[in-house]
């Protein structure tokens, strides 16, 4: 007997939604059946390059189409929230692209919605599922590097974009933290926990954003995680766990797929190479799939618990920096 096919919706048209919907071509048991965008244009483009069955010109059209299982969101920051729960209240699941909430109290809306509706809800953090990363919680679970003491991962690029690209533009709460930071908060959350002391520190623009922003978390034994990123370029996008026998180094561009590296302390090294079949975001899309199958309403890879904890630590370090979003903190 054929399975039916798990229907997904993308709501919006830019960067990611793209590389999210040719990933999903790649991603059996499901289709891309409709696409909604704010304009009919943009959605009727994005249907032809994909070769999506429905457009609709609006992301309300989107949501009340009966025939669609998962919709996912792939707008601004600031906008998590409202798209999220419109489609929610419209019954269907949800794949909302990180952060679940630009804070604690969006994401914990989100959730409870979720819960009151019986449907499914993950935040796309795509690298939790990506075997490079599986791998390297793997090796640090088993104690293959010891006693991890260090990790560092930084994360920066350069962005020329104009202070209204939502790189910068605080009104859809911008800045490097929310972007690109949180994937290094993220790897040191799933790897070592959570931290007993978080202290961090920011170059903020015109705006109140944060173009730089730079952490440090403090373990028990002596344990620091050391994070970095930043809109300004001029730094790698490496991770590296150091541990009482040996380190773990990511390829450059860590949250990729990309092989990991392992090197005892006497030198001698083993490497992890994978076989990628996509760009790596069919990882999580499959995530989405299977449980939607399953009837589960959250990921056990990555679940609301772990969405809840990431948005906290992101809460503390915008605290400590003074990196406020006016339209959603106040
Ligand atoms: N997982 C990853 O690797 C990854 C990478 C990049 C970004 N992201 C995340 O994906 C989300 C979108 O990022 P992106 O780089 O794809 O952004 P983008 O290229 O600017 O696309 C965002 C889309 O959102 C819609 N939108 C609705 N209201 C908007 C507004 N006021 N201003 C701008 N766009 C608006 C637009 O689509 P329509 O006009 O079609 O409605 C726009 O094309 C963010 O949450 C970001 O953190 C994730």
């Amino acid at each position: 007997m054929e399975i039916k096919k798990i229907k997904w919706g993308i709501l919006s048209t830019g960067w990611i939604a793209h590389k999210f919907a040719r990933a999903l071509q790649a991603v059996e048991g499901s289709e891309i059946y409709a696409v909604g965008s704010r304009t009919m244009e943009s959605a009727q483009k994005f249907s032809v390059e994909f070769n999506i069955p429905k457009a609709y010109g609006s992301y309300d059209e989107l949501v009340s189409d009966p025939d669609i299982d998962v919709i996912y969101i792939a707008t601004p920051h600031n906008l998590h929230v409202e798209n999220t729960l419109l489609a929610l209240d419209h019954n269907k699941h949800v794949l909302c692209e990180k952060p679940l909430g630009v804070n604690l109290k969006e994401a914990t809306t989100l959730i409870e919605r979720a819960k009151e509706k019986n449907l499914f809800l993950m935040e796309a953090m795509w690298s939790r599922f990506l075997p490079n990363i599986m791998k390297t919680k793997e090796l640090i679970d088993s104690c293959e590097i010891g006693d991890v003491k260090l990790l560092t991962a930084t994360f920066s690029v350069l962005s020329d974009n104009g202070p209204e690209h939502r790189h910068y533009n605080i009104d859809l709460c911008g800045g490097s933290l929310l972007d690109i930071g949180i994937y290094n908060i993220f790897l040191s959350l799933l790897l070592l926990g959570e931290p007993k002391k978080i202290t961090a520190m920011a170059g903020l623009d015109k705006q109140g954003g944060d173009n730089t922003c730079s952490c440090t978390f403090q373990y028990e034994k002596d344990t620091l995680a050391v994070m970095h990123s930043s809109l300004l370029g001029g730094a790698p996008v490496i991770a590296e766990i150091y541990g009482t026998k040996a380190k773990i180094s990511l390829e450059h561009f860590w949250f990729c797929p990309g092989n990991v590296q392992l090197t005892y302390r006497d030198g001698s090294e083993r490497i992890f190479d994978f076989k990628y079949k996509s760009n790596g975001y069919d990882y999580e899309a499959e995530e989405v799939v299977s449980c939607i199958r399953a009837g589960k309403k959250q990921s056990d890879l990555w679940s609301w618990d772990n969405s809840l904890q990431l948005v906290n630590q992101l809460d503390l370090i915008r605290k400590e920096c003074g990196i406020v979003y006016p339209q959603h903190d106040l």
